[in-house]
């Protein structure tokens, strides 16, 4: 059984990153994305580098039930995956039968249980070992899209400006609109006719213009539930899992446990590990589930990871 290691020596960062695992008790077999979780889980704790962050980008939960958290909690009882854990919330994390106000308050009782910290909002930031990890998240019901707010906004600008240069992480569950084939690749059908769809929605641009004022930003989003697309379907199609644009890269996760189309791997499962070092980022997507590096699917210049030197 393949262990996770670093690409080279040195890393100053590790952090392992899944999204959209939703964990569901209506689930026709709700131990499915049990399943695909907790395995992500314990590949990391067998990781031959212990992992620093064990990251989520939303929909933890297909809707943010009590019966749902407690699932998901269950499945981080089993392993120790990390030293720190956080769980950006998703659109589906957000929904509930008891209205939006209890439903994020779960959320936040939920995730500061699992990740044993104290936050009263769904945005929020945290330095690991000298890097910053920043985590957006909608302060109201906003359906499908991200609502983050001018507060919210401006606090990313500070985050970013704090972060001086260095490598600077941002999770937020939606990409940028337009990013990695949307609204395209939206759903299979590709019945999408609003170019927002898929997408943060009405807030795309100004979140764009305050992560291209800075330097060295890595924007990971998941949502979409697109397989894992590389260079090739860069060329061919337009669009890829791993985009980058103005200095800024734009990273779009596959769902871990929920299906998904228009990949080159459409497997569950997957996620990816980043690899800080002194001079260079490199992003390696995983198969969590089999234990395996993707081989496959070439991401840049030929090689089955991205590799970007810090600027
Ligand atoms: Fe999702």
């Amino acid at each position: 059984m393949g262990k996770t290691a670093p690409l080279y020596h040195n890393a100053k960062l590790i952090c392992a990153v899944t999204s959209d695992n939703h964990i569901d008790c209506q689930h026709p077999v709700p131990k499915v994305p049990m399943w695909f979780l907790t395995q992500s889980l314990k590949d990391c704790e067998r990781s031959l580098r212990p992992v620093d962050a064990y990251v989520t980008i939303g929909d933890t939960t297909s809707r943010g039930s009590q019966r749902n958290w407690e699932l998901a909690a269950a499945c981080f009882k089993k392993a120790n995956p990390a030293k720190h854990i956080f769980l950006t919330v998703g659109n589906h994390d957000l929904w509930g039968d008891d209205g939006f106000e209890a439903v994020r308050q779960r959320y936040l009782t939920y995730s500061n249980a699992i990740c044993g910290t104290d936050h009263t909002e769904t945005w929020f930031s945290h330095t690991v070992n000298g890097y910053k990890l920043i985590f957006l998240g909608n302060t109201q019901d906003a359906g499908c899209e991200a609502h983050l707010g001018e507060e919210q906004l401006a606090w990313l600008q500070r985050e970013l400006d704090e972060a001086g240069g260095k490598p600077a992480f941002v999770f937020c569950h939606q990409s940028l609109n337009g990013r990695h084939g949307l609204p395209r690749t939206w759903d299979r059908e590709e019945s999408a006719t609003d170019p927002m769809e898929g997408g943060i929605g009405t807030e795309s641009d100004k979140v764009e213009a305050i992560l291209k004022a800075h330097k060295n930003v890595f924007y990971f989003s998941g949502h979409s539930h697109m397989g894992l697309c590389g260079e090739t379907r860069k060329q061919a199609e337009g669009y890829a899992s791993f985009e980058q644009e103005d200095g800024v890269t734009l990273v779009n996760l596959p769902s871990l446990a929920c299906g998904n189309h228009h990949g080159d791997d459409k497997s569950m499962g997957i996620g990816v590990i980043i690899e800080v070092y002194d001079d260079r980022v490199v992003i390696r997507p995983r198969n969590f589930a089999r234990h395996t590096m993707n081989r496959k699917v070439m991401i840049k210049d030929g090689k089955p990871y991205w590799e970007q030197m810090i600027e």
